[in-house]
């Protein structure tokens, strides 16, 4: 069982020589301990939310303190018509998107941002896990009331991705590209993740919920190991931690603009912004669309957000929902 002291001494070492990298052997000297013993100590202060580089033959290099999500200080900095006029930021949640959802139920306002430091149940498209760990990275859910029919709702992930991309680059410099229909990619690595959950009937929507998943300063060893695609983080694209609460209030704002140009111009402008970061035109790829998988060439994305496909026998084939996957997987 690691000893809180121990933790204490490695947090002093490392503000000591603040741009040192300290290796596991010199930690386990310092402190007297093993150096798998040093391991769960840099493994538990990261449960904490520090920030802690590793680089092999190298060692540790402490890049920060938690950065603790803060509603007021959040809400301060905002300056939106709509988003976040509401806020709220719990340290711990299953799921943003699962608090959302049950807060328009009970009748929460359109604009509700709800923010977890991190979730137990962090949810992924078509079923599948978000990997959610404690002060690394960000998890929010915007709650929507728009006037559109269901089936214009997943219009939206163009909104939010194209909101995300711009919120990447201005508070961290990073540049993104879109992958269709719901990812951010960084050289082909996956970096953030967006899922639309809505409350509907056959012909009116009750309310949205689009749940924004970044990767901010998560390190390579808190990925899970059987992720289907490449993952990344601000950090490790960068070398350096990103803030996220510069992230989270240059996000808000591009998406309340965003969402205000959705609501009043339709998806046109928002859809050319996206077309601008998507680079998959020309790729060879395999879409899964629940137990149907065709392969073919990405020819692009129609005016209502389809992609579209040429298949073997030369058609082009409109997607409306799956997963893109490359060709050989
Ligand atoms: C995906 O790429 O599979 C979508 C991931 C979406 C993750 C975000 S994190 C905040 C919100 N709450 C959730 O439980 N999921 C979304």
């Amino acid at each position: 069982m690691p000893r809180p002291d121990s933790r204490q001494k490695i947090l002093r070492l490392f503000r000591d020589r603040p741009a040192a990298y300290l290796s596991g052997e010199v930690l386990s000297r310092e402190l007297g301990i093993s150096r798998t013993a040093v391991w769960k100590h840099i493994r538990a202060l990261r449960a904490l939310g520090y920030r802690i580089d590793a680089v092999t033959s190298r060692g540790y290099r402490m890049l920060g303190g938690p950065e603790t999500l803060v509603a007021d200080e959040i809400r301060s900095r905002l300056a939106t018509r709509l988003v976040g006029r509401e806020l709220v930021c719990h340290d711990q949640l299953a799921s943003t998107n699962l608090t959302a959802m049950e807060l328009g139920e009970a009748g929460a306002a359109e604009g509700l941002v709800v923010i977890a430091d991190r979730q137990t149940a962090g949810k992924g498209r078509l079923g599948r896990s978000w990997a959610s760990p404690g002060g690394v990275n960000l998890y929010l859910s915007i709650l929507l009331r728009p006037s559109i029919p269901p089936w214009e709702v997943p219009r939206l992930t163009f909104v939010s991705a194209v909101a995300a991309a711009r919120a990447l680059q201005d508070a961290t410099g990073v540049m993104v590209e879109v992958k269709w229909p719901n990812d951010l990619l960084v050289k082909g690595k996956k970096i953030a993740g967006l899922l639309n959950e809505m409350s509907a009937e056959s012909d009116a929507v009750h309310h949205v919920v689009l749940g924004i998943g970044l990767n901010i300063n998560m390190t390579a060893g808190q990925f899970p190991s059987d992720l289907r695609y490449p993952a990344t983080s601000v950090l490790l694209e960068t070398g350096s931690a990103g803030s996220r609460l510069e992230v989270v209030v240059a996000l808000l704002e591009h998406f309340d603009r965003l969402y205000t140009e959705f609501l009043t111009t339709g998806l046109t402008p928002i859809l050319s912004s996206w077309q601008e970061l998507f680079s998959m035109r020309g790729q060879t790829v395999r879409v899964e669309s629940g137990a149907n998988a065709r392969i073919g060439v990405i020819v692009g994305v129609d005016e209502e957000g389809a992609l579209l496909l040429r298949t073997a026998t030369g058609e082009v084939e409109k997607v409306l929902a799956g997963d893109v996957l490359p060709a050989d997987l």
